[in-house]
C-alpha cells in the first residue's frame, strides 16, 4: 500500500440532524431532583444535557418554554478538583515551578519555561494550538511555530501580505486594511528556507524577517505546509497571541479560529513551546485550568457559563447545576437535593457522504466551526460505529485500530480510515478519509 496522502477516496460525514445544531434538547416539564432528573433523561432520552459551547447554550434556552428560573442541567461536582487540559487530552506530565497550592488560581502559564498558578480572571498574553494544521493565517508581528510529530516540513505555499479584509481586521483603522492587493513573491522562499527539512521551526512575521511590500497596510502571513513522509495527522502548529485576556477569553479565542488553547504533553512540547515566546519572563497561558465539575455524561466539554460570583458552594454542599432563565442562562450552583425542572439531550446522528480530499476535509471541518479533539469516550465510538454500520456492511469492520489525539485510525477493506472527529463547533461531525 503506498504512503501516498491526500488522495482520498471517500469521506463520509455524519452531522448532526439539524444545521448548527450539535444536541437536540428537551425540556422537561416535571420537577425532580438532580439524580432523579438524571435517571428520567437517560431513560428518555440520551442524558441531562450537556452544553458544550455558546451556541448549544442558546439552543437550550429555545427549548425552556416555560417561565422557569433554575433549570437542571448536566453539569456536577464530582468531588475531585483536577486539572485538565482545555482539550481534554489526559493530564500526564506537568512542569510546574513549585507545586500548585488549592487557592483560587485555577489556571496555568508558562513563565522561563516553567508553569505557575495564576487567576483566571488576570490578562496575559496566550498560545493556541492547530490540530492537524495544513492552512493557516498569522496576523503581523506575531510569532508562530509548525511542526511535524513525524516527518519534516514542506512548505507548500506562503503569502506576506493582504488579499481579503476580514483577516486580521480586529481593531484596525480603515487604511490599514483598505488594500487587498498586497502580496510578496519572495515570501515563499523565505519561510522555504527556514522550514524546509526542519521537524519544527518558528518565525515572527514582521518586516523585518520578510520584507514590507506595501507600507503602512496591516498584513499576515498565509502559509500552507505538510509533513513529508508522515501521516496526515502529524503537523500542528502554535500560535502566539499577544493581546492581554483573560483565560475564558483566550480559550474561547483559540475555539473560534484555531483548535484550542493549547496542550503541553511532555518536555519535547514544552520546550518547543517555550522557544516561541519572545520574551520568556512574560506570563502566557496555557490550557491548564482547575476544576471540579464533569458532565453527566462524561463529555471534556470544558465550557463554563458561570454567573459572577458562581460557583459559590454556599452550604458545602452545591453539588450540582442549574441555568438561570432569567440572567441569560448563566449557571448557578445549586444542592442537588432541591427540586426543578430540567432538560435532556438526545445525541442524532445522519450520515452524509462526500468524497473529499484530506485537506478538503479539514478545510471542511475548520469552515464549519469544529474542532479536532481527542476522544477517549467508548460511548462516542459505539455511536459512530453504529452509524457507519448503516453505510457499511458488518464484514467491512475488521476492527478497530487505533486512537490517536486527533482521531480513530480504523482498518476497513485493507485500507487505512483515519477519522477526524469534531465536537466542539456548531456540528458534530466525523470525516472519515481513506488513505491509500
Ligand atoms: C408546566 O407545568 C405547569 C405546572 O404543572 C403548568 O402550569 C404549565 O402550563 C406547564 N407548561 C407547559 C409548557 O406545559
Ligand atoms: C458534595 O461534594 C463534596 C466534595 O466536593 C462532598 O464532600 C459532599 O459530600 C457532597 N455533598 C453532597 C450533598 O452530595
Ligand atoms: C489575539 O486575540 C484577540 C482576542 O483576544 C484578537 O482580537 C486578535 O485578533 C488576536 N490576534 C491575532 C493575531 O490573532
Ligand atoms: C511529545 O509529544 C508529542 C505529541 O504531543 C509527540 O509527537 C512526541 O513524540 C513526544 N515526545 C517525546 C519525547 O515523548
Ligand atoms: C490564503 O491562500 C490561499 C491559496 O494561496 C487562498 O485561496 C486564500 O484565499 C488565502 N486566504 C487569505 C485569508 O488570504
Ligand atoms: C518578484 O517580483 C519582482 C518585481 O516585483 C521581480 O523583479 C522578481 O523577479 C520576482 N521574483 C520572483 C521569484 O518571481
Ligand atoms: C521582527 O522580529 C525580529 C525577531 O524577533 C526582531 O528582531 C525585529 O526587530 C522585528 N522587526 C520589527 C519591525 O518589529
Ligand atoms: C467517491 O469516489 C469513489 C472513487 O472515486 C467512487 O467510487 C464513489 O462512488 C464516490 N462516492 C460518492 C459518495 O460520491
Ligand atoms: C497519527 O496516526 C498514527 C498512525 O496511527 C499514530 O501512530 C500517531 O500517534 C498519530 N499522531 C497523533 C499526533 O495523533
Amino acid at each position: 500500500m503506498a504512503q501516498t496522502l491526500y488522495f482520498s477516496l471517500l469521506v463520509i460525514a455524519l452531522c448532526s440532524l439539524s444545521e448548527g445544531i450539535q444536541r437536540r434538547y428537551h425540556y422537561i416539564n416535571m420537577t425532580k431532583t438532580w439524580t432523579e432528573a438524571q435517571r428520567y433523561c437517560r431513560e428518555k432520552y440520551t442524558d441531562l444535557a450537556t452544553v458544550n459551547n455558546i451556541n448549544d447554550l442558546n439552543e437550550l434556552k429555545k427549548t425552556v418554554n416555560n417561565n422557569q428560573e433554575f433549570v437542571w442541567i448536566g453539569l456536577k461536582r464530582p468531588g475531585i478538583n483536577e486539572w485538565k487540559w482545555s482539550l481534554g487530552d489526559p493530564v500526564t506530565y506537568l512542569n510546574w515551578e513549585t507545586e500548585p497550592s488549592t487557592d483560587t488560581n485555577n489556571c496555568a502559564v508558562m513563565r522561563n519555561g516553567k508553569w505557575h498558578q495564576q487567576d483566571c480572571n488576570v490578562r496575559s498574553q496566550f498560545i493556541c494550538f492547530n490540530g492537524v494544521s495544513k492552512d493557516f493565517i498569522i496576523c503581523q508581528s506575531h510569532t508562530f511555530l509548525l511542526s511535524c510529530d513525524q516527518g519534516t516540513i514542506k512548505v507548500l505555499s506562503a503569502n506576506y501580505g493582504r488579499t481579503h479584509r476580514q483577516t486580521c481586521s480586529t481593531g484596525r483603522p480603515d487604511d490599514q486594511i483598505s488594500n487587498v492587493q498586497c502580496s510578496l513573491n519572495t515570501s515563499l522562499s523565505a519561510v522555504a528556507t527556514r522550514c524546509d527539512g526542519e521537524t519544527s521551526c518558528s518565525m515572527v512575521v514582521n518586516n523585518t524577517v520578510f520584507t514590507d511590500s506595501c507600507d503602512g497596510t496591516y498584513k499576515y502571513l498565509n502559509v500552507s505546509y505538510e509533513c513529508v513522509e508522515a501521516p496526515p495527522n502529524s503537523s500542528k502548529s502554535y500560535i502566539i497571541n499577544t493581546s492581554s485576556t483573560t483565560w475564558r477569553e483566550a480559550q474561547s479565542f483559540c475555539r473560534q479560529y484555531h483548535t484550542d488553547l493549547t496542550s503541553v504533553k511532555n518536555q519535547t512540547d514544552n520546550q518547543l513551546i517555550h522557544n516561541i515566546i519572545n520574551d520568556p519572563h512574560t506570563s502566557v497561558w496555557i490550557g491548564l485550568f482547575r476544576d471540579s465539575w464533569e458532565w453527566s455524561d462524561n463529555t471534556d466539554s470544558a465550557f463554563r457559563y458561570w454567573d459572577s460570583g458562581q460557583p459559590d458552594n454556599l452550604d458545602g454542599s452545591q453539588n450540582c447545576t442549574v441555568t438561570n432563565m432569567n440572567n441569560e442562562g448563566k449557571w448557578h450552583d445549586i444542592s442537588c437535593s432541591v427540586f426543578y425542572t430540567f432538560v435532556c439531550h438526545e445525541d442524532e446522528l445522519i450520515l452524509i457522504q462526500k468524497n473529499l480530499s484530506w485537506t478538503e476535509a479539514v478545510r471542511y471541518c475548520r469552515e464549519n466551526h469544529v474542532d479536532l479533539v481527542s476522544v477517549d469516550s467508548q460511548k462516542i465510538q459505539l455511536m459512530v460505529t453504529e452509524v457507519l454500520h448503516q453505510a457499511w456492511t458488518a464484514e467491512v469492520w475488521l476492527g478497530l485500530r487505533h486512537s490517536c489525539s486527533v482521531g480513530i485510525w480504523f482498518w476497513v477493506n485493507g485500507e487505512i480510515v483515519c477519522m477526524i472527529i469534531g465536537l466542539r463547533g456548531m456540528k458534530q461531525q466525523w470525516t472519515t478519509v481513506s488513505v491509500m
